[in-house]
């Protein structure tokens, strides 16, 4: 049984500790934070998805801060992490390198990052279906953000099974989380005008072997960034066998405009009347209709949930980080607890 912390409660740190809970070969030890903001109050309600569960604060500071909002605190981080096997570090980023040098390396305790981390936090840049073994036994790996996710999983189905080359991607990034009110309203589209974007070689760092370019601009809507992938691929491949490479990725969705989800909202809409829990999504969507081979380029357009699709690759990294199952094993264990296609 691996002991977990999530440090940062926030919108990726409160699914990952919901996600630990569900596992049972992790405990999750508890939480910590630094303030009542990121919903910790609400999910240690009665009934709510982390009722029960054991709060800690990251410093001093913060135990003070929580403890004025009301918060019963069990003891800052440092005092525990003796007894702890991982923090899966959640924090804003600047605060996660932070961490790294001042708790976890002192306190010889491995630790998971997330995509707003420096590269340099770790060796490895995580993603459970394009690089599992290279997390084997790292005391140190940073899960890859959304739109790496993305566009990892994506092309390791395609490039397990066909040679790809040349790959560009433009993406369409939502403007902020639903509870990120500070960074709207936004009544623009804003191009990120470094030119390619940090996003290609974001992926490059999952897998080296891709030559990939990205372009990306902002846009004011809260669920899901789009991308629109195309690539070359050798050209006696049919679309039929590109739609069967994405059928077969675990994580991955073909899901049909013709079937009414034309567009993110009514993908969101979807998600709502599937009852999964906040409406998340943590498959990449790829609208089937846009899968498309033509003079040996493939086109496709997906779209990804920001605030979830992360989650199963933290749980991941954990198994590979203790070697306690093969890729295969772990993913799918993962998927089925989360409940995940
Ligand atoms: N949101 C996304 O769509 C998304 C997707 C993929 C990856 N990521 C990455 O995931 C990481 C976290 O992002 P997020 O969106 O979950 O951020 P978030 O919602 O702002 O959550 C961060 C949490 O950490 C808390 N915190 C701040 N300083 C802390 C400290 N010293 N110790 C412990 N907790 C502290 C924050 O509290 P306060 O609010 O009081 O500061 C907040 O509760 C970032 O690297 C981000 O790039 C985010």
């Amino acid at each position: 049984m691996v002991n977990v912390v999530v440090n940062g409660v926030g919108t990726i740190g409160k699914r990952v500790a919901e996600a630990v809970k569900k596992q049972d070969d992790m405990h999750l030890y508890g939480i910590s934070d630094v303030a009542q903001a990121g919903g910790i109050r609400t999910v240690l309600m009665e009934n709510a998805p982390l009722h029960g569960t054991d709060l800690y604060a990251s410093d001093s500071k913060g135990k003070q801060n929580l403890e004025e909002q009301g918060f019963h605190v069990n003891d800052i981080l440092e005092n525990i992490l003796h007894e702890v096997d991982i923090v899966v570090d959640c924090t804003p980023p600047g605060i996660d390198k932070r961490n790294k040098e001042k708790l976890y390396e002192p306190n010889n305790v491995k630790a998971i990052f997330q995509g707003g981390a420096p590269d340099s936090v770790g060796p490895v840049a995580f993603n459970a279906l394009a690089n599992y073994e290279e997390a084997k036994g790292e005391d140190y790996v940073k899960v890859v953000s959304c739109n790496t996710t993305s566009l990892s999983r994506t092309l390791d189905a395609l490039d397990k099974r066909f040679s790809v080359d040349n790959i560009v991607a433009n993406l369409v990034r939502r403007g902020g989380d639903i509870p990120q009110d500070s960074r709207g309203p936004i009544n623009s589209t804003i191009p990120v005008t470094d030119v390619p974007s940090h996003h290609g070689p974001d992926v490059k760092a999952v897998m080296p072997q891709l030559d990939i370019k990205t372009l990306a601009v902002k846009v004011p809507v809260t669920f899901g960034h789009v991308h629109m992938v195309n690539a070359d691929i050798e050209e006696d491949v049919s679309e039929e066998d590109i739609k069967q490479a994405f059928r077969d990725q675990p994580r991955v969705k073909l899901i049909k405009a013709g079937h009414g989800y034309d567009s993110t909202g009514k993908i969101h809409e979807m998600m709502r009347d599937l009852e999964r829990p906040r409406s998340d999504m943590p498959e990449v969507g790829i609208w089937e209709e846009t899968v498309t081979v033509e003079d040996g380029t493939v086109y496709w357009i997906h779209m990804v949930h920001q605030e979830s699709i992360v989650v199963p690759s933290n749980i991941d990294a954990i198994r590979a980080m203790f070697e306690t199952e093969d890729s295969e094993t772990s993913i799918e264990k993962t998927n089925q607890t989360l409940e995940i296609s």
